[in-house]
């Protein structure tokens, strides 16, 4: 019922805190008040038959403590509901710096977390905004009713300390069943996610493979999935929602019978005890009223332990070094080892690299061969299995992260456009003038689709606009790189995609830029790697060979096999 990470968010509100339980004190006061004076109006009534003009300032009374009631309880819900946004706010905002920070390649990557960051993350409102203030409420109006009840009718008293851990009691029981539904409820949610978002990722594949009923049927199942699990949690809220209000009725109807035969046997004065039975409901409402809200609560008991993992996760990045390479580095990789989770065989094998400074190093190979990893190490995606990275001899993980990013400009082996302007797509953030922009637009050749644009470089394009081809992505990856102003350049098939034309462009624009920095190039198509310093030949995680063009190609080996295999001779 009281989660520790939960709670702890509430410590910048502390003040908003005490002001709630003070209000709900207070609240607790004038609801016992109120019994009181409604209870000795209807006692005058009756027994000294009260005229019309004494009865004016006591009604007025009684409205007023109700309006006072009313006041208070939105003074707290206003407290509540304005804490709850500023946590949830917090929550989510260390929950994407966390994300942003993690690697690429955590497992934090998934559907689930989409959901916790959205739906999760609101699920707490009902906790801070309701539920909290509610059971500060209850618990105090739980301490001034008892007083006021043994202090008036002890017997009536001890009926109410008998039947109050009824309730907590019932809630308890359902608690875990309930939260039990609730898991598997959010299970099901995330699974509808998945099914529907791989949908939409694969409708090309789907369409063309005529899988459409197929999909259809697993997307409907995951939805039925969903309802069942919705509506068990339902059943449980219903069912619990109905022994609440037998227990409280019950209760309240032991007490009515009671105070009814004493009366009539005359064993106790009518003001007293009148006030007491009017004080049952209030006892027992805030009891019922904390049960719902526990229900509607649930979800963030469900989801603050997957959010406060997921935020607490340590970073293993470690270092905080801050170095700026001004000059380009050499970049030396000592027998580095590396093997992916789940997988039986390593990806690198003890692999000795040195990309020289200032030069331009290609690593080629076949598919899976390791190509791709050996940047996801240098960029600490990930870490060796064993081995170590160095840069000018310093041990890369001693840096710190931004920093050693800020060294480097990378293009993926699969770009990403965002939902933005091309000049905002590739800036990324900083702020150029527009000639260092169109010299790298000249550079990746995109100049050519830029003036194609109706508002040239402030044309959005992305998913929801302008969409763009998988080379022109290529291109506007290039050219982010190119402006980046990095000493270190690592292109992962940077001519992936483009037509011979283009290629050439990007090539002598390639030639430019990696004037001065350590370039890295990943490539299949060898002929756009022929005049690198140094290429390395990678097989199944290891270096099988190294050397110049001419060198690999007098060696008779791996190299000079794939240059036979591959059509073409284009140069760099
Ligand atoms: N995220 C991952 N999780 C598990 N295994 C992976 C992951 N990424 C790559 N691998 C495996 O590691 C090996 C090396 O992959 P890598 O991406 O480095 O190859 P590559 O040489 O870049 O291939 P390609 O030329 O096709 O891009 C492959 O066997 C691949 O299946
Ligand atoms: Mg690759």
């Amino acid at each position: 019922m009281i989660d520790k990470n939960l709670l702890k968010q509430l410590r910048p509100y502390r003040y908003g805190a005490a002001a709630v339980v003070l209000l709900d004190i207070v609240s607790a006061v004038i609801i016992t008040a109120r019994c009181y004076c409604l209870a000795a109006i209807i006692d005058d009534m009756l027994f000294s038959r009260l005229d019309r003009e004494a009865a004016v300032p006591r009604l007025a009374l009684l409205l007023f403590l109700f309006l006072l009631e009313a006041a208070f309880n939105l003074g707290v819900r206003f407290i509540a509901h304005n804490a709850s946004i500023g946590i949830r706010e917090k929550i989510r905002c260390t929950f994407i710096d966390r994300l942003v920070s993690s690697s690429p390649f955590s497992s934090v990557y998934n559907t689930d977390l989409l959901q916790l960051l959205t739906r999760g993350i609101d699920s707490f409102d009902p906790y801070f905004a309701k539920f909290l203030p509610q059971l500060v409420l209850t618990v105090t109006l739980l301490f001034v009713v008892l007083i006021a009840a043994f202090y008036n009718d002890w017997v009536s008293g001890i009926i109410f300390l008998v039947t109050l851990p009824l309730i907590p009691f019932f809630m308890m029981l359902i608690g875990k069943r309930a939260q039990l539904e609730n898991n598997k409820q959010w299970a099901a949610l995330t699974h509808l996610s998945e099914v529907f978002s791989e949908l939409l990722a694969g409708m090309a594949v789907i369409k063309i493979y005529n899988q459409g009923k197929e999909q259809l049927k697993n997307t409907l199942r995951a939805g039925e999935e969903f309802s069942r699990a919705v509506l068990k949690v339902l059943r449980i809220a219903f069912l619990s929602a109905f022994f609440l209000e037998l227990i409280a009725t019950l209760s309240i109807a032991v007490i009515a019978v009671n105070i009814g035969l004493r009366l009539l046997y005359g064993h106790v004065g009518f003001l007293p005890v009148f006030f007491v039975l009017l004080l049952a409901p209030e006892f027992y409402k805030p009891l019922r009223q904390t049960g719902s809200m526990f229900h509607d609560a649930m979800g963030a008991f469900t989801n603050a332990e997957k959010v406060f993992a997921a935020i607490q996760k340590k970073n293993t990045v470690g270092g905080n070094r801050c170095i700026d390479f001004t000059k380009a580095p050499q970049i030396r990789f000592s027998k580095v080892y590396f093997q992916y989770a789940k997988q039986r065989e390593n990806a690198l094998n003890g692999v000795n690299l040195n990309f020289a400074a200032g030069k331009v190093t290609a690593i080629v190979g076949r598919s899976g061969a390791g190509k791709s990893t050996i940047f996801s190490l240098l960029l600490r995606f990930i870490s060796p299995t064993a081995g170590n990275i160095f840069v000018d001899d310093i041990d890369v993980t001693s840096l710190a992260e931004k920093f050693w990013h800020r060294n480097i400009a990378y293009v993926p082996q699969q770009a990403h456009i965002f939902n933005a302007t091309l000049r905002e797509n590739i800036c990324m953030g900083k702020t150029v003038d527009d000639e260092k922009i169109n010299g790298a637009v000249e550079a990746a050749g995109l100049q050519e689709l830029v003036s194609s644009m109706p508002q040239g470089l402030n044309t959005l394009v992305g998913n929801g606009a302008r969409g763009l081809s998988g080379g022109q992505i290529r291109r506007v990856a290039m050219a982010r790189a190119f402006l980046a102003e990095a000493s270190i350049l690592m292109l992962d098939e940077p001519m992936e995609g483009l037509d011979i034309m283009t290629e050439k462009v990007v090539q002598a624009g390639l030639k430019k830029i990696a004037q001065n920095k350590t370039v890295i190039i990943i490539a299949h198509r060898l002929a756009s790697i022929r005049n690198a310093d140094v290429i390395y030949v990678l097989e199944k995680g290891t270096v099988v060979e190294y050397g110049t063009d001419a060198y690999l190609c007098k060696n008779g080996g791996l190299y000079c096999e794939m240059l036979a295999s591959s059509t073409g001779g284009r140069q760099l």
